[in-house]
């Protein structure tokens, strides 16, 4: 189903005009789709259905108050990684007891928060972070859970900034600690150990590399139960791809398809964290042609987002879709990379920052472009506005939220003020 749409030539999200948002609220702006969101969550669900489980979506991804509360509306739980997620997510009315918390390098402050907010899974990632949990929670009167989270040491054939299950990563404990890990804290007093975490990676573009990491994790549950520990939960992380490419990610049903067969009739309570598969084609970036110039050796649009409203080009390489917002009705662009309209020029779009890697897309074929113009930039939902930053000191875009016919503005455009505030208030 796709909610971003050409219609008489006019790119719409849902039933409205993109170009009607951006003469309300200017560019560059994130504009979300309700429905494309619900529709990817509704899917996760759907795909895994025989295994009822909790999907906790993991924020990171995309953080928005107004986003996280119609995902906590559809009964969405939480995957969380620091205090300022927990914020968010209880700002938004989750239920606590739905949330998840995974991470490194948990302070003492942000664990002491996830305890009075009662959370339901501490995803503990070493044996101090384990002592330091249950030196929190012996001060405190709730009942803490834990999972340990696994490293299970397989490659997700991921980019390597975003793959997270091999050996050498930070994340987890190394799965031949992991029987050993049990025998020191399975027993504890202050915190209830009886789950195990892996997350792999992100995105990964194939169900193979989470069948073989599950098949290692149930070796490892049948080894702690002949050890007498039982394992209630297993959290399998997220990562699933989304459609960045022409379409070669492949959808939750398949995931679920490899998946739940491994684990249906196991009596284990199943988590999952998507993040991307759920947000990532629920947006758009749009941005204004500033200038056109011709480099010395290419050809460039210069608009007026930039690395700093979406970074993923810069960091990772990552390939996103960029079409003009206004086209005529019969060359409407498909989801391809070598879409060819008419009169096609080969460019570079990039944006105002004083960098070389500031760039949004490369050796694009795009019709003539002039100052003033529209470019959409798809599959911008997740890690776009949230991996923003002020770098060139450059107040971050405004997010709107669509639903059906009806927008409204859910983060206002920052101003100078909120460059400065910081700085003044000391
Ligand atoms: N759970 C944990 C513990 C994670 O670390 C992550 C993502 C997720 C779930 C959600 O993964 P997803 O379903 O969204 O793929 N900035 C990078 C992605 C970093 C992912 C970090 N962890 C990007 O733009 O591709």
């Amino acid at each position: 189903m796709d909610y971003f749409a050409y219609r008489n030539g006019l790119l719409h999200c849902e039933a409205v005009a993109v170009a009607d948002i951006a003469s309300a609220v200017g560019t560059p702006v994130y504009i979300y789709s309700a429905a494309t969101l619900l529709h990817h969550y509704r899917a996760v669900e759907k795909a895994f259905v025989a295994l009822k489980p909790t999907i906790c979506f993991s924020i990171k991804s995309l953080s928005n108050i107004h986003i996280l509360r119609l995902l906590a509306e559809a009964g969405s739980g939480f995957d969380v990684v620091s205090g300022g997620e927990l914020t968010r997510a209880q700002a938004a009315g989750a239920d606590c007891s739905r949330i998840v918390y995974a991470g490194v390098g948990k302070t003492d402050m942000e664990i002491r928060q996830a305890i009075a907010a009662g959370i339901g899974l501490f995803n503990v990632e070493s044996e101090e972070e384990f002592e330091n949990l249950s030196r929190l929670a012996g001060s405190s009167s709730r009942c803490v859970r834990a999972a340990l989270r696994v490293n299970p040491d397989i490659d997700p054939k991921t980019h390597r900034h975003t793959s997270t299950g091999k050996k050498e990563t930070k994340f987890g404990v190394d799965i031949e600690r992991a029987v050993r890990f049990f025998h020191a804290y399975g027993h504890d007093a202050n915190v209830r150990l009886d789950a195990l975490h892996i997350h792999i990676g992100s995105p990964i573009y194939s169900p193979a590399p989470y069948v073989e990491a599950i098949g290692k994790i149930l070796d490892l549950i049948e080894s702690l139960q002949r050890d007498s520990f039982s394992i209630r939960t297993l959290d399998i992380g997220g990562g699933f791809a989304a459609d960045y490419e022409e379409r070669r990610a492949p959808a939750s049903a398949d995931y679920a398809a490899a998946i739940v067969p491994l684990l249906a009739g196991r009596n284990l309570e199943i988590i999952l964290e998507p993040g991307r598969q759920i947000a990532a084609n629920a947006a758009i970036l749009l941005a204004t042609v500033q200038y056109v110039k011709r480099g010395g050796e290419r050809n460039f649009v210069i608009v007026d987002a930039a690395m700093t409203d979406l970074i993923r080009p810069a960091l990772y390489d990552a390939e996103h879709f960029v079409y003009p917002a206004s086209v005529p009705d019969d060359q409407a662009p498909q989801r391809k990379l070598d879409w060819t309209p008419p009169d096609a020029v080969k460019v570079d779009i990039v944006g105002g920052v004083c960098e070389s890697s500031d760039f949004l897309a490369k050796d694009r074929l795009l019709p003539p472009l002039a100052r003033g113009d529209l470019l959409a930039v798809f599959t911008a939902g997740a890690y776009g506005f949230v991996m923003s930053s002020q770098y060139n000191s450059r107040p971050r875009a405004a997010e709107v939220l669509v639903e059906g016919d009806r927008w409204r503005t859910i983060r206002r455009r920052e101003i100078y003020d909120d460059l400065l505030g910081p700085e003044r208030d000391v």
